[in-house]
């Protein structure tokens, strides 16, 4: 029993020397590295490194576990360069894009002083005739998203359709341009007609009758919906005293409807479709301004294909192809594109019942 008693005393005391021993040595070792540890900082372009100078006294736990702890902190270091050097690369690119952006603004802003000179002069009335077909509403989006960067105007939209396209509503809505919605259908006589027919014809009317009960002064342009704008064209027409004049593109095989002009005066009409016009223009060729419309109550567009711009522009009588006023430059830029769209037959119906419940549902409704 004694001897069970003594055995147990002499592990209890024998585990109390191994603790403080291992203790002592744990002292030692840490003894060891903050005293052999040289932290030699210097610039090398991958950031601060780490020297380690080896042990005079020989410990091989020591050495082995401060080799590790060296290895340690060395891969950290890597690592910390490693994701130092990402961070600046990703700062570089960073500032990289904010100085394109800032180019980018400044050219923007260059553009914008176009407009923005002039907010407070005379108000532009643009007459578009639209009507629906699958590429109404992207030729709508486009057009509207160019005339957004155009102050002081007001949109006449009028459809060639008995009823408001909802779409067309809600473009406008969205928009926020001062705008009036209005419905002029193409009478069934032309419609039903064989051959060319007279397009956008009964919307211009109306557009114009609008013009004259609503407005006293500023400016009148027919601005097609599948025509492409620059928007210093509008800069340009807002001084039109009576009829002023400017070069279309993309018109006829010409590639280009304009006023010829020789010394800074007008001397003729370049235009690839003459035939006995006396103005041979284009529709987006001119702007009229709203005080000189109001002097000539009886000028209208002709239900007559290919004469409707002439037509109207007789209509203005007493005045001459000379008396126009020159705009883009003296007519030496191009601020209006007579594009056409591709036209794209109706899309095929949907089955619906093999597409009830999904997306293509809601999407059928916005196509034509
Ligand atoms: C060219 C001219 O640019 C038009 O101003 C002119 O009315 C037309 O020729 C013509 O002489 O018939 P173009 O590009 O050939 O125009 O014709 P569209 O773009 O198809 O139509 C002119 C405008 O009328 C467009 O704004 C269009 O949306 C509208 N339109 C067209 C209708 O409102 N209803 C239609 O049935 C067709
Ligand atoms: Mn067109």
């Amino acid at each position: 029993m004694k001897t069970k008693i003594w055995t147990v005393k002499m592990k209890t005391s024998l585990i109390m020397w191994l603790v403080m021993a291992f203790g002592a040595c744990m002292v030692l070792v840490q003894f060891q590295v903050s005293s052999m540890w040289l932290f030699n900082a210097w610039k090398n372009g991958t950031g601060i490194s780490l020297s380690f100078s080896k042990p005079s006294v020989h410990n091989t736990l020591g050495e082995e576990l401060l080799q590790a702890a060296a290895e340690k902190i060395m891969l950290e270091d890597k690592i910390a360069a490693n994701v130092g050097q990402k961070i600046l690369r990703d700062l570089m690119i960073q500032m990289g894009r904010e100085l394109l952006l800032m180019e980018a603004c400044n050219k923007l802003t260059e553009l914008e002083k176009v407009s923005l000179a002039t907010t407070k002069s005379r108000r532009i009335y643009i007459i578009t005739a639209t009507y629906r077909r699958p590429e109404q509403i992207p030729e709508l989006t486009r057009m509207a998203q160019t005339l957004l960067h155009v102050p002081n105007i007001h949109w006449l939209i009028v459809e060639d359709a008995a009823m408001k396209t909802q779409l067309v509503t809600d473009l406008l809505r969205r928009t926020g341009i001062p705008h009036d919605h209005l419905l002029a259908p193409m009478p069934d006589k032309f419609k039903t007609k064989k051959g060319p027919k007279p397009r956008g014809v009964s919307n211009r009317n109306q557009g114009l009758l609008w013009v004259r009960a609503n407005a006293t002064t500023g400016v009148v342009y027919f601005a097609d919906d599948d025509n492409t704008y620059d928007i210093r064209l509008f800069e340009e027409i807002r001084s039109t005293k009576r009829v002023s004049m400017f070069p279309v593109g993309l018109c006829t095989h010409y590639g280009l409807s304009s006023p010829v002009v020789l010394d800074g005066k007008f001397v003729g009409f370049y235009d690839g479709w003459t035939v006995g016009r006396k103005f041979p223009v284009d529709m987006a060729g001119f702007a009229v301004s709203v005080e000189f419309l109001l002097q000539r109550p009886k000028a209208n567009m002709p239900y007559s294909p290919g004469y409707e711009e002439d037509g109207f522009l007789r209509g203005l009588a007493p005045f001459e192809p000379k008396e126009i006023e020159l705009k883009a430059n003296n007519c030496t830029e191009i601020l209006v594109w007579h594009t056409q769209a591709k036209k794209n037959p109706p899309s095929a119906a949907l089955n619906l019942t093999r597409y009830s419940n999904t997306n293509l549902v809601r999407l059928n409704q916005l196509i034509v």
